[in-house]
């Protein structure tokens, strides 16, 4: 079963309680973009604020670091136990901040930039709870899907079905209506969605998102 999670960076900012409060019944969670100015070129929200969304909400966070030092975010985010946490690959020196994660009681997901071969996951597959493969340059939101990201997705679904591994995998970036289907169709069961549910009324265009589901 596929799981949507409205990524709030394209949300209209002062009015993040009664976004998430609208959007709750037709999704799991909420996607929260932390960029730091260093790791990407834009700044988003800090500590303060993640905590208050954390609170605002039943619902599950996924908190996607977008950060230089990732172990330094982490040891002022306040998440629970069913939450997620993506940390990128390209700001990881080794696999130990993983067990960091999963000792905080969260869920461990390594983040892969477009560029960045499968290949250099393998020291994380029997580690992580979860996958995050970006369909578009991390930054912004409102970009195009990356379409040789959809083989990498497969390519990590066939790996994942040959060796058993337990991790989920998420996709995030340049997700709408028109490829939805197809990103869950070839194994992605968390789907991060900006502009495709903020261009318009989020509450229809989540609606019509999950009628094509
Ligand atoms: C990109 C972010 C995405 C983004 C998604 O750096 O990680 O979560 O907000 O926005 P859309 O769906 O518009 O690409
Ligand atoms: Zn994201």
């Amino acid at each position: 079963m596929a799981h949507i999670y409205p990524s709030l960076i394209s949300a209209p900012p002062l009015k993040l309680q009664a976004t998430i409060t609208s959007l709750e019944p037709y999704c799991s969670g909420f996607h929260l973009d932390v960029m730091d100015f260093h790791f990407v070129q834009n700044l988003t929200w800090g500590p303060a604020v993640i905590n208050a969304i954390r609170q605002a909400t039943s619902h599950n966070i996924w908190v996607h670091l977008m950060v230089d030092d990732p172990q330094k975010y982490m040891s002022v985010l306040e998440l629970t136990t069913r939450d997620i946490l993506s940390v990128h690959l390209e700001a990881i020196s080794s696999p130990e901040i993983i067990a960091t994660i999963k000792n905080k009681g969260w869920r461990a997901s390594v983040a892969i930039n477009p560029e960045t071969p499968l290949e250099a996951l393998e020291p994380y597959f029997s580690l992580v709870d979860d996958i995050l493969i970006m369909s578009v340059r991390p930054g912004f939101s409102g970009q195009s899907f990356i379409p040789h990201t959809l083989d990498k997705l497969k390519e990590l679904k066939k790996i994942q079905d040959a060796e058993k591994y337990t991790f989920t995998i998420s996709m995030d970036g340049g997700i709408n209506l028109s490829n939805i289907a197809t990103v869950i169709n070839n194994g992605a069961t968390n789907i991060a969605l900006g502009s495709a549910l903020f261009n318009g009324d989020p509450v229809k265009n989540i609606q019509k998102i999950l009628g094509v589901l």
